[in-house]
């Protein structure tokens, strides 16, 4: 990157978001930190602008109907010129789908879906022209995932929408998806289950995350998978054949 833009990281206070705003304060990026903890936002802006880059924390809850719109009102009004788009912000349901509570759903569905979608759309008109657009996708989105239907298939879509803009917006707007495998974060307690068996051997950390995107944005790749292990998962996933692919993500997904 020719000069240290400004980037704009959703769901900054905690997990992958945090280190995404530690890792691109640590290459002198100013940062834009959302989500909706403000005493969080505040120590971790501190934490960074002591490093010499302008941190700003906007405390916001990101799962209403208009909050994509508010918070480009909020980054205009707070007269912030925004770089780089971090779309990381994104939550978990977990369990049968027949058991699921519609709510829950609703506020993923917003948040991991229409909240990205919005943002990047907002915001393009201000990036075309050398900004780039950094989306959290998974590994989970590449397979069905029964016990986590509708997480992973909330992150089918952002793999496959990141994907396709990316290609559309090429020489213009450079677009990377990262797509980390499991990661020990606050989300597994959000969703209200713990680590898989599976999950627990190949789980990275959110720095090593953080640093495999910071990296792969920088090189102008499309798609980043963090970790050589979930290479390997990730290239098992195409190659087996599908009802397999669904079995084994069933038992990996039951026992946590
Ligand atoms: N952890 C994994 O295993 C894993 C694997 C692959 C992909 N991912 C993806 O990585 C991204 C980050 O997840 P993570 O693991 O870092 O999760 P996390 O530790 O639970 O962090 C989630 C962040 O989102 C914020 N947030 C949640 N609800 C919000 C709301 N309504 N409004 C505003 N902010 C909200 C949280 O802050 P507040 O509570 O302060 O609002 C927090 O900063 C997600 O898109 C997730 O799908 C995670």
């Amino acid at each position: 990157m020719s000069r240290p833009g400004t980037a704009l990281v959703t769901g900054a206070s905690a997990g992958i978001g945090a280190a995404l705003a530690r890792e691109f304060a640590a290459h002198g990026h100013d940062v834009v930190l959302v989500a909706r903890r403000e005493e969080r936002l505040r120590a971790l802006a501190d934490e960074l602008e002591t490093g010499g880059v302008t941190a700003t924390p906007i405390a916001m809850d990101l799962d209403t109907a208009t909050a994509a719109m508010d918070l480009y009102d909020e980054v205009a009004a707070r007269g912030l010129d925004i770089d780089i788009l971090v779309n990381n912000v994104g939550v978990g349901t977990y369990g049968p789908f027949a058991d699921s509570d519609l709510d829950a759903e609703r506020t993923q569905l917003r948040l991991n879906v229409v909240l990205p979608v919005e943002l990047t759309r907002l915001f393009l008109d201000e990036l075309t022209g050398g900004g780039r657009v950094l989306n959290v996708g998974s590994v989970a989105g590449f397979q069905p995932g029964p016990g986590l239907s509708t997480y992973y298939a909330s992150k089918a879509y952002v793999n496959s929408f990141t994907e396709a803009i990316a290609e559309e917006l090429r020489g213009d707007v450079a677009v990377t998806l990262v797509c980390p495998g499991p990661v020990d974060t606050e989300f597994q307690g959000r969703a209200g289950m713990g680590d898989s068996a599976v999950g627990a051997v190949l789980s990275t950390t959110p720095d090593a995350v953080a640093e495999a995107a910071y990296e792969g944005l920088v090189a102008g790749e499309t798609v980043v998978v963090p970790s050589r292990a979930m290479r390997a998962v990730d290239l098992l996933g195409r190659i087996a054949p599908r009802p397999v692919v669904r079995r084994v993500a069933a038992w990996v997904n039951s026992d946590r």
